[in-house]
């Protein structure tokens, strides 16, 4: 099973509903349906109606973050695991570098992870190295110690996703080669297998990937689908990238 995961970041409004219904109609005809799955990460405001209107659908509404904490709390503007799902979300990303960016840690990204699952949502991890960080030859001991601070073996395997964006990468058209994303993806499911033994979760890949570089990305046997942004905005975009990953 793959994974097609469009982040759509602070983008959308009500109307912008005709963008997941283009997607929605490519979907239900597509003679490869049954191999990956669709979701869409839109802002908060649009996942109530938005998971009302592909209620009976195969494309799955998730957020974009949630609150670290379970259900209601004082702090204002907060929204909890327990409010996201009560709503009709499937899903959340958690640990996206511009939330780690605005100060999320690996404790807080952990209670996000154990509220998430508790609520009946499935989690999308986000790790990534920064372009220092990967000039300094520290991948693999960054990723390492993100996943390592935050998942733990009494977490549902099979209700985590991990999806690697290189800081980098994201938003910038500049991606790693397919030598360098095989070895760190090899890497990531080693260190996932390490803590939940046997399978690893599912891994995906994020940052800048477009209809036209789907050609090599879908050589990684081992990239188990994508988290997508800037092109997810747009239908023909999104659809392009699934096109072309079957073609
Ligand atoms: P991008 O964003 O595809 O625009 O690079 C990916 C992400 O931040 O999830």
């Amino acid at each position: 099973m793959k994974y097609f995961i469009g982040n759509w970041k602070m983008f959308g409004v009500p109307k912008s509903i005709n963008i997941l219904n283009k997607i929605n109609s490519f979907y239900s005809k597509d003679k490869n349906r049954k191999k990956y799955g669709v979701i869409i990460t839109p802002p908060y405001t649009l996942i109530e109606s938005y998971a009302k209107f592909f209620k009976n659908k195969k494309i799955y509404i998730g957020s974009q973050n949630c609150y670290q904490k379970d259900q209601f709390s004082s702090n204002t503007a907060a929204i909890s695991p327990y409010m996201i799902s009560k709503v009709g979300a499937k899903y959340t990303l958690v640990g996206h570098s511009d939330n780690r960016d605005e100060g999320d840690t690996n404790e807080m990204l952990k209670n996000k992870v154990q509220f998430a699952l508790k609520n009946n949502l499935k989690v999308v991890f986000c790790i990534g190295e920064n372009k220092k960080e990967k000039k300094n030859k520290k991948t693999f001991s960054v990723l390492r110690n993100q996943i390592l601070k935050v998942l733990e073996k009494k977490f549902n395997k099979n209700k985590i996703i991990v999806a690697y964006e290189p800081i980098w990468s994201i938003g910038t058209g500049k991606i790693p080669t397919r030598v360098e994303l095989e070895k760190t993806t090899t890497f990531i499911k080693k260190v996932l297998r390490s803590i939940f033994k046997k399978k690893s979760p599912a891994v995906l890949y994020g940052g800048s990937v477009d209809g036209k570089n789907i050609e090599m990305f879908k050589k990684i046997k081992e990239i188990d689908g994508f988290l997508i942004g800037g092109a997810s905005k747009s239908s023909k975009k999104f659809i392009d990238i699934i096109k072309n990953y079957y073609r």
